[in-house]
């Protein structure tokens, strides 16, 4: 990194000499880069946020329009008092994103045979590698086949999937026709899952019979299968026909199919091989405007209902492909691994459409980190010669757990860039991720984002930017953060408050799935003229910025946003409880994890049984990432007169803080004593 000479006119002071011990990037790692150096990147941060039009029009040369952009770049509103909140971006240009992410690698490239994806089974005897033109034809095959159900460009398709090639052609076969796509992580119980189809109204499901994921058994066509029931139920069943993939691991092993419970109902029902057979691998895109939707990912609540956050073409092809490029540093020759599920936002960003964008080498893992041994992550890197290496501090502190040794059995010297992403890197586990993982050769990018974004926000880039553990640093292109106090006040300098953003970039958000209200109150009403994060945020001195963590009634377990109120309602939906209520407490290997007060109702004993019962339910009401650590009884909870619950209160009890400070508006303070005394020291 050049000296910081000119720090007055920097938009970003940038780091100063400092007691604090500071990581710039390996000599020699990284000789050419994408932005070489700290000043590099102001430079085009500079020129990315004062002229906007120039810079993304720059962008989108890179990419093919069956209408190029004409008119305005970006058209919006943020402030609430003015009228609708809305995003646009280069509305009126017609774009095709799988034909951008696949038939130009194809034809244009002419990278038809390199590697798009290298597909590793939970099972190790399971893999397979797939390139660009098998890619093509295969989501063309799978496009041409939902055309052939009857899915037309802008219905829903609900795609519930473990991580198998076939996810990824029914995503990009959905993006190809114009059907939008909403995927369901498949540990969602059957009642997120149907939840999900109602909102979005889908009129087809994609599943698969059954999934091992580590040595446990799912039955995903089950929990299908009783989603679609639940639908009926409530008389707004959508789906007309189920499509069902084999799972490999069921195709030649007798004995795990044996075990696989694949209910089949003939009128809606139809296996993926039967549906595939004959038709033509070749399908002319559906051609979309800008603006058209590509995706919904649903992301929980603070109500407790999910939103189903709603993404459109060609913003966030600009956007993912950006950032894919600069923040991992990409070059060709790389293979990218990132490890998490194509069922959350990661996967959706950065395993499919942004490594596609740039004709990326990616490795597609279905398995779990500990198994069949605690090396499996570091067997894959050196199996497929991993270069750029993207997961989350909960597998980073559980992988710590077993040490050095099982990273000292494999040959890890192909790494370049290690990322992290889902919640705040604690510095132990960010230390020990660039020292073994990395070898203290690779930068550790900690990169921001959510959902609702759609890309990364704040992050380092590999070679530019001088790291600080535990700072996701810097904005990206395009990006301008903002630290607001309670009043709304902007606030300059070092500072910590509620993390904002003033202005929209290409991959943000465009609403909230048939719900403009919710989308309004949830992230612009606050503070007008500005997106909220729900985060809150530290800026230091050298203007770094370092996330705090939630400050709304989210919790963040493993990475995976849950809240407190959809966990409150499965509780008390059990007969013998009154009352629940939900607070986060720290965990060693998930971050945060679930402690749960729940009052009984009368002569209602709490007991193992109930516990258990408890637990069950949250597991099928939400999913297994839900299960709570903790549950506590609780014959009063703290409230204030208005008989609000005092949550500050019940997360210092969790917590075992016992500096209470003010409880003068507490209705009954005696509840506290109580609770204290009683409350649970060992997981449940
Ligand atoms: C948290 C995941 C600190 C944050 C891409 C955010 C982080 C929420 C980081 C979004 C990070 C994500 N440092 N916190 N690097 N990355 N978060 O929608 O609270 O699943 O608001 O998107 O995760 O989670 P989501």
């Amino acid at each position: 990194m050049s000296p910081v000479s000119d720090s007055t006119n920097r938009v970003i002071p940038g780091p100063q000499e400092t007691e604090e011990k500071i990581y710039h990037p390996s000599d020699g790692l990284f000789t050419d880069a994408h932005v070489p150096d700290f000043d590099a990147y102001l430079a085009i941060y500079k020129k990315s946020t004062e002229e906007p039009e120039e810079f993304w029009a720059d962008v989108a040369q890179e990419f093919y329009w069956k209408k190029p952009p004409s008119g305005q770049m970006l058209q919006y509103n943020f402030d609430v008092n003015k009228g609708n909140i809305y995003i646009k971006f280069m509305e009126g240009a017609k774009t095709n994103i799988c034909y951008n992410v696949l038939d130009r690698n194809v034809h244009e490239r002419n990278l038809g045979e390199k590697v798009a994806y290298y597909w590793e089974g939970n099972s190790p005897t399971h893999h397979q590698t797939i390139t660009y033109i098998q890619l093509l034809r295969s989501v063309c095959r799978c496009a041409n086949a939902l055309k052939l159900l009857g899915v037309k460009k802008g219905d829903r398709v609900a795609i519930y999937l473990p991580m198998i090639p076939e996810l990824v052609y029914t995503m990009l076969a959905c993006a190809r026709i114009g059907a939008v796509h909403s995927i369901v992580f498949a540990g969602f119980s059957s009642e997120s899952l149907c939840e999900r189809i109602m909102d979005a109204q889908c009129n087809i499901l994609v599943t698969a019979d059954g999934v091992y994921r580590g040595d446990k058994l799912i039955n995903l066509k089950k929990i299908a299968s009783e989603a679609l029931e639940r639908c009926k139920e409530s008389m707004d069943l959508c789906v007309q026909k189920c499509v069902v993939v084999r799972h490999h691991a069921f195709r030649t092993n007798s004995d795990a199919s044996n075990k696989l419970q694949t209910p089949w109902d003939e009128s809606c029902d139809i296996w993926w091989d039967d549906l595939m057979e004959g038709v033509s691998d070749e399908c002319e895109p559906e051609w979309m405007d800008s603006e058209d939707p590509l995706f919904i990912l649903y992301t929980s609540g603070s109500t407790g209902k999910p939103k189903g956050v709603v993404h459109t073409v060609t913003g966030y092809m600009l956007y993912t492909s950006l950032t894919f490029k600069y923040v991992f540093d990409y070059h060709h020759d790389d293979v990218y691994w990132c490890t998490a599920d194509i069922g959350w936002i990661t996967g959706h960003s950065y395993i499919t459409y942004g490594p596609l964008a740039n004709s990326a080498t990616s490795v597609l893992f279905e398995g779990v980190p500990v198994y069949p041994h605690v090396g499996r992550l570091w067997e894959i890197i050196e199996k497929y010669g991993v270069s750029k290496f993207y997961t989350a501090p909960t597998a980073i502190r559980l992988l710590m757990k077993y040490g050095r040794e099982p990273l000292q059995r494999f040959d890890l010297s192909s790494l370049r860039v290690l990322g992290t992403v889902g919640e705040p890197i604690n510095p132990e586990a960010w230390l020990w991720y660039y020292d073994v993982v990395g070898q203290q050769r690779c930068p550790v990018i900690d990169t921001f984002w959510q959902t609702e974004t759609g890309g990364h926000v704040l992050t380092p880039l590999p070679a530019a930017t001088p790291l600080k553990p535990g700072s996701a640093t810097c904005p990206f292109f395009g990006v301008q953060p903002a630290i607001l106090n309670e009043h709304g006040e902007e606030l300059e300098g070092e500072a910590e408050g509620y993390l904002v953003f003033r202005k929209p970039w290409p991959g943000i958000m465009r609403g909230v799935y048939g719900n403009q209200e919710r989308f309004e109150s949830t992230y612009f009403r606050k503070f007008p003229g500005f997106y909220v994060t729900g985060d809150g945020c530290r800026r230091d001195k050298d203007g770094y910025y370092w996330i705090t963590g939630r400050i709304d009634d989210m919790l963040n377990v493993s990475g995976h946003l849950l809240s407190t109120a959809e966990v409150e309602a499965a509780l008390t939906e059990h007969p013998s409880v009154a009352e629940a209520a939900v607070v986060s407490r720290p965990h060693t290997v998930k971050g945060e994890c679930l402690y749960c007060f729940v009052t009984l109702k009368d002569h209602k004993e709490f007991n193992r049984t109930l516990m258990e019962e408890l637990k069950r339910k949250v597991r099928e009401k939400i999913g297994p990432i839900a299960t709570p650590d903790f549950i506590q009884n609780a014959p009063g909870l703290p409230k204030t007169r208005s008989g609000k619950i005092m949550r500050r209160v019940l997360r210092q009890i969790a917590r075992n803080e016992k500096d209470l400070g003010d409880l003068s508006t507490l209705a009954d303070p005696k509840v506290v004593e109580v609770l204290f005394s009683q409350r649970c020291e060992a997981a449940a």
